[in-house]
């Protein structure tokens, strides 16, 4: 009888991931504890958005205590990391950046383009920050500023054309600003999804890091669009192959220590509407075999020493070295089969997972 080719690793770290609010979230956190993931960054997203650091929560505002709060009962008491960013809004505050990193609740902070993806509505145009005594306090704190990386505003053919997009501008234009603004603060450009950003992660120094995302590294914007899989509709936009093929030279390049994991996972009940469709791919429960098969497409051997450490650094090492904690000492398998991840029904209603609502199958299971 044929023994299924079995991959052994550290249990990984999803360093950019939406838990949502209310009654859905131990439905979510669960769906990760299930997929071997040993702590997570939790998006601040939230209605109201997860604005301030500490104190009760406002109408207006959540604070990362008190959502940090709620997140460990929800079950993420049992991640050995939870970072929970800063929404930085207008009315951030460079006291806020100081009292939060001195009293250990502040980790990061999270930047939003303006109106960009769902529930950025809060942040601000990221020309108002560069120079700021905010990324001056973060800069002077060791405060990791997570970037959406996306110029907002745009339309038509500046927001997605053949040789420009949202992304590849703000690559161009902002992001070299905010370095030579910044030098010294630490970033991480969340869920890269160009060329102009894999190769401007590279090229910066090493406090520079990004996270890839399960859909970024398999699919173009030719899946999405073939048949209008809506489930694959997140932002920022999968992009087209020369994207893809940059996205996947990075990550598997040997030694690499810039890219990691984050998924971005983002369950939406409900994606399609009668007007447009929610921002956000569904992968709790199926991240990591995700990962797997996107790492063989990107031609690496995972059954060798070499591909499946290559595979590890991404998925379980990169990421806490850069935000500068233990990797797990618990460890977590995958078995080359294939699986279905099935809907994961939660108290707010059905959430499709991925693979599901592209209709493929996983080749990998969770052993
Ligand atoms: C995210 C969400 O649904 O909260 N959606 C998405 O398309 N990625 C927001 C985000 O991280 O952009
Ligand atoms: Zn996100």
């Amino acid at each position: 009888m044929d023994v299924a080719m079995t991959l052994e690793l550290p249990k990984w770290f999803d360093l950019h991931t939406h838990f949502r609010q209310g009654p859905a979230m131990p439905a979510y956190i669960q769906a990760h504890l299930d997929m071997g993931c040993a702590g997570a960054l939790a998006m601040p997203n939230t209605k109201p958005p997860v604005s301030r650091v500490s104190g009760e929560n406002r109408e207006d505002s959540w604070t990362i205590e008190s959502y940090a709060a709620d997140l460990r009962e929800a079950g993420a008491d049992a991640f050995e990391q939870l970072i929970v960013p800063l929404y930085l809004t207008r009315e951030t505050t460079p006291e806020m950046i100081v009292e939060g990193a001195e009293s250990g609740l502040l980790r990061a902070a999270k930047y939003y383009p303006p109106h960009g993806t769902t529930n950025a509505e809060h942040g601000a145009p990221m020309a108002d920050f560069l120079g700021s005594d905010v990324f001056r306090a973060m800069e002077e704190n060791g405060i990791v500023l997570c970037i959406h990386g996306e110029q907002h505003g745009l339309g038509g053919a500046d927001y997605l054309a053949s040789n420009r997009n949202a992304e590849s501008l703000f690559y161009r234009d902002l992001m070299p600003r905010l370095l030579e603004q910044h030098p010294k603060l630490k970033i991480v450009c969340e869920h890269i999804t160009t060329k102009e950003a894999a190769y401007f992660v590279k090229h910066a120094s090493n406090q520079v890091g990004a996270t890839i995302t399960p859909q970024h590294l398999l699919y173009t914007i030719g899946d999405l669009i073939q048949g209008l899989k809506y489930h694959l509709y997140c932002l920022p936009i999968v992009k087209f192959d020369d994207d893809r093929d940059a996205l996947r030279e990075v990550a598997i390049e040997t030694g690499q220590t810039k890219y990691f994991a984050g998924t971005d996972s983002a369950p939406h009940t409900v994606k399609a509407t009668d007007c447009g469709c929610a921002a956000g791919c569904f992968t709790g429960g199926c991240a990591p075999q995700l990962y797997a098969m996107g790492f063989e497409e990107s031609g690496v051997d995972l059954a060798s020493s070499a591909g499946l450490s290559t595979f590890e650094r991404f998925l379980s090492l990169n990421g806490p070295a850069f935000y500068g904690f233990e990797p797990s000492a618990e460890r977590f398998q995958l078995e080359k089969e294939i699986s279905e991840t099935p809907i994961l029904n939660t108290q707010a209603g059905p959430v499709t997972p991925l693979p599901l609502g592209m209709n493929l199958p996983l080749t990998w299971r969770l052993a």
